[in-house]
């Protein structure tokens, strides 16, 4: 699919920034992929990309295994922007000098621009804050090579070769965080200028190409999915809808462990899209085998093993499926072929375990190219609702892994009557958007309280509120005291059975934004 639109290539050196700077080329409507540095010069040209960025990364080119880049690698033909960690290497690869750092240099600083001609367009003098945060520094420029932009204390803060047919750029600071104001302008002189990229990379056109490719893919076959109600199998079953039609069908199995009135939300929602829907109602089976069951990783394999059953066995019962749907995002894909290798299971996440392999089923995986805030956009083209679209995210095994200790009907419902009075309160209070979640957790200890003039001896509900751009790692909200205290009052006030509530202020890592 991306070969019909112009691309950009990203070299990944490790930056924590490096799927910052794919989004930013894809907010300025080009396409962008993500590949490991270690990819080969061949692979590269596969790509057929008009542009190369280097991103940033923890090494200094002085050590041992510090990952590095052929200098063949510059006779592509097409611009390259090497962006800090980037930087360094060209300067080392085309024999400049890269002098060992002293000092770190972290933090704002206020650029001087040298040359004003191609990348530094169009930039306000009063933009020019940027984002520093680098070790080693450029002793002497390869050669070629001529400064575009200074700060105080590093004399080539930029620079770009002026030798004829090599057009590389290089950056101290990294133009793709938002510290740096005129990031974005930057990128995009380099993208659409520089580069020639056609800003053709919109969700509509997405649609267009997805639904080609899904056709291509599936022909006649038939095709199941696995709906959550969450926002990327949503999104993927309306998609896949959208190419196919009936040849698909979703299935929803309500598991006694969902947020209040969900499997209603769910089914009005895809009700407008025509789909064709199969909610199964195995409640009292869910809650019958994690009866007694407190081991958070206990209970995942439980529901995850409950879910592969009935999933297999209604689609069974619709007869035979050729493929299966899932909403795997780039991140996902990236991280699978990140350099730095996948990082470790905390917790038995996701995917719930083993489904499609032991299905035999193929997969149409139509968003592994999106990011999620891509994949929201393409919710609303597909028509749906802001409901579904903004939904914050919702583990799979529900509240089982927000009820500590033993999930019983009466303590979910408990906690189903909390977590909606925090989710209406951060809603009320406008903060459900730049909140990554907002929910209640039921605690598996009573305390002692007074109601009236009687003594109580209930539950403790603790709210967990948190940002994050990806779930990786998250900070605890600084949410207002006025909505903290509403949602107490409301809690204990209208949930019958719990009488104190706390608030969590733990950042992940070291704590984890579930606390099972
Ligand atoms: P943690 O708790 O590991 O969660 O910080 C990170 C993100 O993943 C979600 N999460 C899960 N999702 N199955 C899922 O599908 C799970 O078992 C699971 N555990 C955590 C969590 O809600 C957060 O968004």
């Amino acid at each position: 699919m991306e070969l019909r639109h112009d691309r950009i290539l990203i070299l990944d050196f490790g930056s924590q920034y490096t799927q910052l700077i794919a989004r930013r080329v894809r907010e300025g409507r080009v396409y962008s992929q993500i590949l490991p540095c270690t990819a080969s010069l061949a692979e590269i040209k596969a790509y057929r990309p008009k542009g190369i960025i280097l991103s940033g990364g923890p090494s200094s080119v002085y050590d041992r295994h510090a990952p590095t880049v052929p200098k063949k690698l510059f006779d592509l033909g097409v611009p390259f922007l090497s962006i800090c960690y980037g930087m360094q290497l060209v300067t080392h690869v085309l024999e400049g000098e890269v002098a060992k750092a002293t000092h770190r240099e972290y933090g704002r600083a206020e650029l001087l621009i040298d040359d004003t001609s191609d990348l530094f367009k169009n930039i306000r003098a009063r933009s020019r804050t940027v984002w520093m945060s680098h070790g080693d520094r450029i002793e002497r420029m390869p050669k070629g090579f001529r400064v575009i932009a200074h700060t105080d204390n590093s004399p080539v803060a930029a620079m770009k070769s002026v030798v004829r047919g090599r057009s590389i750029y290089c950056l101290q600071f990294h133009p793709e965080v938002a510290h740096t104001v005129c990031g974005a302008q930057i990128l995009n002189n380099f993208v659409h200028d520089i580069c020639g990229c056609r800003p053709t990379w919109t969700m509509s056109s997405y649609v267009e190409t997805a639904v080609a490719d899904i056709r291509a893919r599936v022909g006649k076959g038939k095709v199941i999915c696995a709906l959550s109600g969450g926002v990327d199998s949503s999104v993927a079953a309306a998609l896949t809808q959208r190419a196919i039609g009936s040849q698909l069908a979703c299935i929803f199995v309500d598991n006694g462990l969902l947020r209040k009135d969900e499997r209603v939300k769910v089914q009005k929602s895809f009700a407008q899209l025509d789909l064709d829907l199969h909610i199964l109602d195995r409640s009292a089976q869910f809650l019958g085998a994690l009866k007694g069951v407190i081991n958070p990783e206990r209970k995942r394999k439980i529901i995850g093993r409950l879910f592969i059953r009935n999933f297999e066995k209604e689609a069974n019962r619709l007869g035979k499926a050729d493929y299966l749907v899932q909403g795997t995002l780039y991140p996902d894909v990236i991280e699978s072929v990140s350099f730095k290798g996948p990082s470790a299971t905390i917790k038995t996440h996701h995917n719930v375990g083993g489904l499609p392999k032991k299905m035999r089923l193929r997969l149409v995986e139509p968003l592994r190219e999106l990011f999620k805030d891509e994949v929201r956009v393409l919710g609303k083209e597909l028509g749906l609702p802001d409901d579904i679209v903004w939904r914050h995210p919702f583990p799979g095994p529900g509240l089982a892994i927000r009820v500590l200790g033993e999930v019983t009907p009466q303590r979910c419902s408990m906690l189903r009557e909390a977590d909606a009075i925090v989710e209406q309160e951060i809603r009320q209070s406008g903060l459900y958007a730049e909140t990554w979640q907002a929910f209640a957790v039921l605690l598996p200890i009573r305390t002692v309280g007074v109601m009236g003039d009687q003594r109580t001896y209930e539950h403790v509900a603790a709210i967990r509120a948190v940002t994050s751009l990806d779930g990786m790692t998250a900070d605890w909200a600084k949410l207002p005291h006025e909505v903290l205290g509403k949602i107490s009052n409301r809690i204990i006030n209208e949930v019958r059975g719990v009488n104190r509530v706390v608030y969590d202020i733990s950042s992940k890592p070291p704590s984890t934004i579930e606390w099972e």
